[in-house]
């Protein structure tokens, strides 16, 4: 916050930033007021290409009764034993690729297990390729740089260059995921495709184009957050020592290390919301159809929830942090992202001691506002 209030606008962009931890809970409670639908206040001049990403049919953007609908079926296929069932997998993988990097003689934390364990992972589950794995990140860095590249104040000379920078993957990748759930209606296989084609809840199924949509969440929602979990816990521990001590001689603290990970370097730093009426947050009145920024960082961070929030304390109990959401649309992925954080964090503690990142090389982040994660940590 640059007031240091809760909640802020921002003239220049027209955006209401909340930073509070109970102004964000009560954004996050009360779906019917603080809408998910934010392509309903965009004008229609600022975003030209909104209709053409097809933003609304995302889980994430779709507010009740559809969203209920929506996520039952989706949840029927990717369940909690689903998840659960990949632990072999998992911890298979992170042994291979820390193998491989020892070979190469060099450990570089993001490029040789924080982002290909986590994609291979998601892409074995649907059930593609993980060989296609240079199309995954090639799409997911293009769509990514999105907030970046279209922002609303940018220069209109770019735009239309901008624009199909960023159409091009995007249509790309929804042609490749649809040609493999249709395939899977006529050929169906042990994976979460098919899963998700053949679901049905209260006789209903889902539209070709929700499969595809959810694959599309998937792949990008279940890889690059959990590359900056992976990353961020490994930088707590290096920069908390007695912490990495702590869960050395005690291996059961590895989840409440992760979670803490979690409220200390929040992935995904921002939620989009709109509102749908006039509403008192924070002690400021919003007008209706107005644009919010959550901002679940600084929320995790708000001392009024937790104490010396600046302190990597994995002994917070509770830790009622906001990383991965809270409410209808509360992370359908955070037992897989728990799962591999706890499993990939383990193995890497047997491997190194201490875990330490190379004081020589420089830690980069990754340079979006919205996102909170290395890019480079050299072990
Ligand atoms: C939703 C964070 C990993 C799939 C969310 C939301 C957050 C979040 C904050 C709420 C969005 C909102 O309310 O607008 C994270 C973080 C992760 C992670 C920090 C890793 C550390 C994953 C993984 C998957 C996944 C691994 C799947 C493989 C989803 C889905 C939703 C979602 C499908 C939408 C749920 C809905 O709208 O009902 N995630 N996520 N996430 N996440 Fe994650």
């Amino acid at each position: 916050p640059r007031s240091g209030r809760p909640v802020e606008f921002d003239a220049a962009t027209g955006i209401w930033n909340v930073y509070g931890y109970p102004e964000l809970h009560e954004i996050l409670s009360d779906p019917a007021t603080f809408s998910s639908d934010t392509m309903r206040v965009i004008p229609k001049q600022m975003m030209p290409e909104a209709e053409e990403f097809s933003m609304e049919g995302f889980i994430t953007q779709i507010d009740p009764p559809e969203h209920g609908k929506l996520r039952k079926l989706v949840s029927s296929a990717f369940t909690r034993k689903v998840v659960a069932d990949l632990e072999p997998r998992i911890a298979a993988l992170t042994r291979e690729l820390l193998d491989a990097a020892a070979e190469r003689g060099r450990f570089e934390l993001v490029t040789d297990l924080a982002y290909p364990l986590p994609v291979i992972v998601i892409a074995e589950l649907l059930g593609v390729p993980s060989s296609d794995r240079a199309l995954f990140k090639q799409w997911a860095d293009a769509l990514f740089e999105r907030d970046s590249k279209i922002s609303l104040t940018e220069r209109p000379e770019n735009r239309d260059a901008e624009v199909q920078a960023v159409l091009k993957p995007w249509k790309e990748m929804s042609g490749y995921l649809a040609a493999h759930a249709a395939e899977r209606r006529t050929r169906p296989r042990a994976d979460l495709l098919t899963k998700l084609v053949e679901a049905e809840v209260d006789g209903e199924r889902l539209p070709d184009d929700q499969v595809v949509n959810f694959a599309i969440v998937l792949l990008l929602a279940g890889h690059i957050t959990t590359t900056m979990l992976l990353g961020n816990t490994v930088l707590c521990l290096d920069a908390f020592p007695e912490q990495q001590d702590r869960v050395r001689a005690d291996r059961s603290t590895v989840p409440a290390v992760i979670e803490e990970s979690l409220r200390y370097f929040t992935p995904f730093a921002a939620l989009a919301r709109t509102t749908t009426r006039e509403a008192d947050l924070g002690g400021v009145t919003i007008p209706a159809d107005q644009l919010l920024m959550a901002w679940l960082g600084p929320a995790n961070r708000d001392p009024r929830q937790f104490p010396d929030p600046g302190v990597f304390n994995p002994g917070r109990d509770p830790n009622p942090h906001l990383a991965f959401g809270r409410g209808i649309h509360f992370c359908l992925g955070a037992p897989l992202a728990r799962l591999e954080g706890r499993v990939a964090l383990n193995i890497l503690l047997d491997r190194f001691d201490p875990l330490r990142a190379d004081p020589d090389e420089p830690v980069e982040f990754i340079p979006t506002p919205t996102m909170t994660g290395v890019r480079r940590l050299q072990l």
